[in-house]
């Protein structure tokens, strides 16, 4: 099976061979750390290279969401093989379903909510190709109960990354210390887990500094050194230590 690149830069160093087309990844972080914009430009790279591509909504709407995106410039609604999977609409009055976007009129049912998925990711015939990501299943986490959440988890990965070989990414806050147990179940049900963090030594400070680490990826080599980013207009920019650039 054949690994691929994610098309941002300073994942495609961390990740020199790519990432396998079978892997469920979990991106893990404080609130403010970037993994929504991660997952937007991933989404967003991987629908340039003309893959399928769904975005799992739980936090906030497709119409905001599409509005952040363009600040990017990435434009998801030209793709005619993208679709949102709206998990948030459920709690306004006025819901706006369209040829882009299925609403989900109760995610806590999540059998439902799998096959709601599972009917989309088959109409995009993602078969070897495409990505679904995921933001964030720490808000699924609050509307559904734990055991049956985890064990929703593992049939995502046996039907998607395992069966099909589409990348699954989902985000999840870290520091909710009533999710702990959890997210310590996701780590090992996880093939892959990207860590977000603000630098311990530089907050001390006062400023904040964004790094990224690989903490694990089966099958494939990664670099785990924890790697300073911002984000910029244009994405995800890996941050060059000063004295490098000094030496420049
Ligand atoms: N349009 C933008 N231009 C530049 N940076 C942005 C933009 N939107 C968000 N950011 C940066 O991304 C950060 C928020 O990232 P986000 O992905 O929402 O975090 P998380 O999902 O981890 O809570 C902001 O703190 C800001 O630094
Ligand atoms: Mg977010």
């Amino acid at each position: 099976m054949k690994n691929i690149k994610t098309g941002i830069e300073i994942l495609d160093k961390l990740l020199p061979y790519g990432v396998p087309r079978d892997n469920f990844i979990g991106l893990f972080g404080e609130g403010g750390t970037g993994k929504s914009v991660i997952l937007y430009e991933l989404l967003y790279k991987k629908l340039e290279m003309g893959e399928p591509g769904i975005l799992v909504c739980f936090e906030d709407v497709p119409r905001s969401i599409t509005e952040h995106m363009k600040n990017f410039r990435w434009d998801v609604t030209k793709f005619k093989n993208f679709r949102f999977l709206d998990c948030y609409s459920f709690r306004m009055e006025t819901r706006v379903p369209s040829d882009l976007v299925k609403i989900v009129t109760r995610p806590s049912d999540l059998d439902s909510l799998t096959e709601t998925l599972f009917d989309i990711i088959d109409e995009l015939d993602m078969k070897g190709k495409g990505i679904v990501v995921f933001d964030s299943l720490t808000e699924l986490m609050t509307i559904s109960n734990a055991p049956e959440l985890v064990d929703t988890i593992k049939d995502w990965r046996a039907r998607g990354p395992k069966e099909r070989s589409v990348n699954f990414i989902a985000s999840i806050h870290y520091g909710l210390k009533m999710f702990n147990d959890v997210v310590d179940t996701f780590d090992y049900i996880m093939d892959g887990l990207i860590d977000l963090r603000y630098n311990p030594e530089i907050m001390k400070q006062g400023f904040l500094l964004k790094e990224m680490r690989i903490r694990k990826m089966k099958g494939t080599f990664h670099i785990t050194n924890w790697t300073p980013f911002e984000i910029t207009d244009k994405g995800m920019k890996e941050l060059k230590k000063e004295k490098e650039v000094e030496k420049k």
